[in-house]
């Protein structure tokens, strides 16, 4: 399948590892439904299970609507292989448990999504995995985690919901000094914004549910990597069953093709409303890596192309207050997730992290008046005149 490794994002999203339909001359890959595919001989079939044969075998192991977006992402990310799943989750889940084996041992950066921070936290010691969690900026205390068990070294960046950024050249390079494999969750990045893979990572994990679908209409994830470490990963979301459904992967791969376009806007709406709470009188603080008062700005600015759609800011009011707040937004719906193209907007104390003690959510930087906004792609102007509207009610 083409790879257009010096075409600018754009061209890269609507044409890398696009799987045209020869035969029927289709632009559009076709949904594959089939859940099973037949050889011409048993020959082919052992070839297939044994690793020497590309072709389909069954939906569950490949299927080819899905390994067309495999091989887009791929692309995207500049990695040499892809698999896609049924959910972030899976992907993460199949990911870590294709690593790390009883006695072996991981070392993850703390800031992780709540679900991913439970696999590591709660599920994998059931197995005997060690676990160690590490401040998201301290390189030597990661260094300081890794022993002679460590397996793999897992990160996200940006993070949920005061966007912290993890220094990827830093933790590659502890990676590399160790021989230890490392893995981000680049989710809140998209490829567009941030390509891990050339700053040494050996996977790159995305929840496809968020900004590569980019439309609210699909559940997915994706892994990336090199193709030899990839069989294993493989052979996990076969064993486990998490391949992502065709249909949803024919979503997957149409919102793909206009990433790069809705990426421009999600950065360019992230940068002016962040820019205007900074200034606004009821906010107190705005966290955005594209403002150079976050503290990861000149580390974001290093290894992303832009800030994505994703800020949070704290409301000079009181939890009450800001639950009004949220309630009086018109354009912004009040839910969970990110990366779709209509602006969402939570208060994470009292949706992501309500779970947390108050505690923990202060050691994250989460208060009650804490407002997270997934920008979508609607107008600036009107998003900052529904904010303002809204910030107005709160009484001073
Ligand atoms: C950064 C990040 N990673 C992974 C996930 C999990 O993805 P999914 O909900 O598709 O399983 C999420 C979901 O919110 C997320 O925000």
């Amino acid at each position: 399948m083409p790879r257009h490794e010096t075409a600018g994002p754009s061209t890269r999203s609507v044409h890398d590892g696009a799987s045209r339909d020869a035969e029927r001359g289709t632009i559009a890959t076709p949904i594959h439904l089939g859940s099973t595919y037949f050889a011409r001989n048993t020959h082919e079939l052992t070839e297939y299970l044994e690793g020497r044969r590309a072709a389909n075998f069954y939906s569950r192991y490949s299927n080819p609507s899905v390994e067309a977006v495999e091989e887009k992402i791929a692309a995207l990310e500049g990695a040499e292989q892809g698999l896609c799943f049924g959910s972030g989750m899976a992907a993460i889940a199949s990911l870590l448990l294709s690593q790390l084996a009883h006695g072996d041992h991981v070392v993850a950066t703390r800031n992780l999504y709540g679900g991913a921070f439970e696999f590591l936290e709660h599920l994998l010691p059931r197995w005997g995995v060690g676990v160690t969690l590490v401040a998201p900026n301290d390189p030597k205390a990661l260094e300081r985690a890794i022993g002679p068990r460590t397996r793999l070294i897992y990160t996200e960046t940006p993070t949920n919901p005061t966007l912290g950024i993890v220094d990827l050249d830093a933790v590659a390079a502890v990676a590399r000094r160790h021989g230890v494999p490392c893995a981000v969750d680049s989710t809140f990045a998209s490829p567009v914004n941030q390509r891990p893979v050339g700053f040494g990572f050996d996977f790159v994990l995305h929840s496809a549910t968020k900004y590569l679908g980019g439309h609210c209409d699909l559940v997915g994830g994706a892994v990336v990597g090199p193709r030899d470490r990839m069989r294993d990963v493989w052979n996990h979301r076969k064993l486990l069953g998490g391949i992502l459904d065709p249909h949803a992967a024919y979503l997957t791969e149409r919102g793909l093709k206009t990433l790069a376009i809705r990426m421009e806007r999600h950065n360019r709406n992230g940068l002016e409303i962040a820019r205007h709470l900074a200034d606004h009188p009821r906010v107190k603080r705005v966290y955005y890596p594209g403002l150079p008062s976050h503290p990861g700005h000149e580390i974001a600015k290093r290894q992303m192309a832009g800030y994505g759609g994703v800020l949070s800011f704290e409301l000079d009011a009181t939890g009450e207050e800001a639950a009004r707040f949220v309630e009086r937004l018109e354009i912004a719906y009040l839910a969970p997730s990110l990366g779709g193209v209509e602006t969402l907007v939570t208060q994470p104390a009292v949706t992501s992290h309500r779970y947390l003690t108050k505690q923990e959510r202060a050691d994250q930087g989460i208060s009650d008046s804490l407002v997270r906004f997934a920008l979508g792609i609607e107008d600036a102007a009107d998003l900052i005149r529904d904010i303002d509207r809204a910030l107005d009610t709160i009484p001073t």
